[in-house]
């Protein structure tokens, strides 16, 4: 069986998946971290890949950036694969100066500005929530292995590049309360809540737009690691 954007057979993916935006962290996931692994998807580049971690089996795949991306991975994992969780792990710009790079951010939920839920089954809400076991499982994790993680509402925007005359990073912490930006888990939320499925999101921070700091690729790759071991640990659980 296989979808119109996934080539593998149901038995070749895991039940819990890892999703990073870029496929080739998604290889750089397998390949550093995963043993006895097989690709399970190349259709469009979004690499897909499951293997053992600590004996227990996982698989990691691309989501592409933005939500319409996300939404289509997503919806074919859960409802054609049944599998049954995706953590998804990405960057966010902060919005706040608390917030400083390489920080950790557990999305508590996230609010949008995207018509993708209302699109896809009428839900109107503009604030989607992760699964709550998931992430009381992801914060035990991390507390276990002395990671800090900060749990706040994040935003996921449709747009990477504004124009001035329009809200910026200011209104959409004042008036909505998020901390960081991403572009993808209110639709993966959304999805999850109205297949029955769990999802989550993990983000470290790439970039301020409070400073107008920003990480380097190396810089990026190491603090991701960190990250990687809260997903991988908890996904075994
Ligand atoms: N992901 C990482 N940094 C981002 C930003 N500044 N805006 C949207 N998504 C991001």
């Amino acid at each position: 069986m296989a979808t119109p954007h996934i080539e593998a057979k149901e038995m070749d993916i895991a039940k819990v998946v890892l999703m990073p935006g870029d496929p080739l962290r998604a290889k750089y996931i397998a390949e550093t971290y995963l043993e006895d692994v097989t690709q399970f998807n190349n259709v469009r580049n979004m690499f897909g890949f499951t293997g053992t971690y600590k004996g227990k089996r996982i698989s990691v795949m691309g989501s592409g950036m933005g939500m319409p991306s996300i939404g289509i991975y997503s919806y074919e994992l859960f409802k054609f694969y049944d599998i049954d969780a995706i953590i998804r792990i990405g960057s966010a710009g902060a919005y706040t100066a608390d917030l400083k790079l390489f920080d950790i951010v557990l999305a508590d939920d996230a609010w949008s500005e995207s018509s993708f839920a209302l699109a896809q089954s009428g839900e109107a809400s503009a604030v989607m929530k992760p699964s709550a076991e998931l992430n009381t499982l992801i914060k035990e994790t991390a507390a276990s292995i002395n990671k800090t993680v900060h749990e706040n509402r994040i935003h996921s925007s449709d747009v990477f590049y504004h124009e001035s005359n329009v809200d910026g990073h200011e209104e959409f912490y004042s008036k909505h309360g998020c901390v960081c930006v991403e572009m993808e888990s209110f639709a993966l939320f959304h999805n999850a809540n109205i297949l029955g499925k769990k999802a989550a999101c993990l983000l470290t921070i790439s970039d301020s737009l409070v400073t107008s700091e920003v990480t380097t690729a190396e810089q990026r790759q190491n603090s991701f690691n960190e990250m990687m071991e809260i997903a991988l640990e908890s996904a075994i659980k």
